[in-house]
């Protein structure tokens, strides 16, 4: 889906959907000799503060990588760790999410997540439907070609008892995660990679890519300016001729 975009009082295009990987995070901790784990409470910390920034500003859909299907390779405790993080932020996030007025969303495949982490999760997907505005998609356990497969199931299923619709791009968006969300206008990967790292394989076709060396812990809402400052400079033909 091509979203539309709505522009600032300064005039600029502010992206309806931004998706982010939040990369960096053990290198920001190396860099002051401290545990991995340290980082990725810096990081956990720089994402609810880039959240509110992005709600204040208008963008409507902040999707973030925060934990991939790669990622149990990593030693249990740094896993442990991250799990650990989360829990605290679901709780926080059902505490707030009224007040503040933020959907939350977890992309991926939570059966490999504790049952206690799931219910929170459930809980968080309960309150979202009373609240309107902001949306920020997290990413756990997740996957491109994970999702993608799973679509492919899903529609399958559906196909078998009668019930699937013709298969179009459009259609099969909808068995994804991302069902009923504009693609991201913007992917922002700070930490200095060059790479997709199997994020949002189906929804980035056109988004604009920003790459800054720039660790998440470190990446402050001037760096979100700078992001949209350069797409306000790109030229998005999606197959077409210049405008
Ligand atoms: C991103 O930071 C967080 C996760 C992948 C969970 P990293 O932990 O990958 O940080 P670097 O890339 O090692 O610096
Ligand atoms: C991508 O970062 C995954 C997340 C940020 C959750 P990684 O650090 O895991 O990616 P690679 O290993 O550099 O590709
Ligand atoms: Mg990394």
């Amino acid at each position: 889906m091509a979203a539309k975009i709505k522009e600032n009082e300064a005039g600029k295009q502010i992206p309806r959907h931004i998706a982010i990987i939040l990369d960096g995070n053990g290198r920001w901790a190396k860099k002051r000799a401290l545990p991995r784990k340290a980082g990725h409470l810096a990081g956990s910390e720089t994402f609810r503060s880039i959240a509110t920034y992005c709600k204040e500003i208008g963008v409507e859909y902040l999707t973030v990588y925060a934990f991939s299907t790669e990622n149990w390779k990593r030693p249990e405790d740094e896993v442990k760790g991250i799990m650990k993080l989360l829990d605290k932020y679901l709780h926080e996030a059902i505490r707030d999410m009224q007040k503040k007025q933020i959907r939350l969303k977890v992309f991926g495949d939570v059966s490999r997540l504790s049952p206690s982490l799931r219910e929170l999760i459930a809980r968080t997907d309960e309150i979202s439907q009373g609240i309107e505005g902001f949306q920020a998609n997290v990413c756990i356990n997740y996957g491109g070609r994970a999702e993608i497969v799973r679509a492919a199931q899903r529609y399958a299923q559906d196909y078998a008892q009668g019930k699937a619709e013709e298969l179009t791009e459009e259609s099969f968006s909808d068995y994804m995660y991302s069902a009923g969300i504009p693609d991201p206008d913007l992917l922002i990967r700070p930490g200095g990679e060059y790479r997709l790292s199997n994020f949002l394989l189906w929804q980035c076709a056109y988004s604009e890519f920003y790459y800054t060396d720039v660790l998440w812990p470190d990446f402050t809402p001037e760096d979100l300016d700078k992001a949209i400052e350069e797409y306000n400079h790109r030229d998005r033909r999606f197959g077409g001729v210049k405008k």
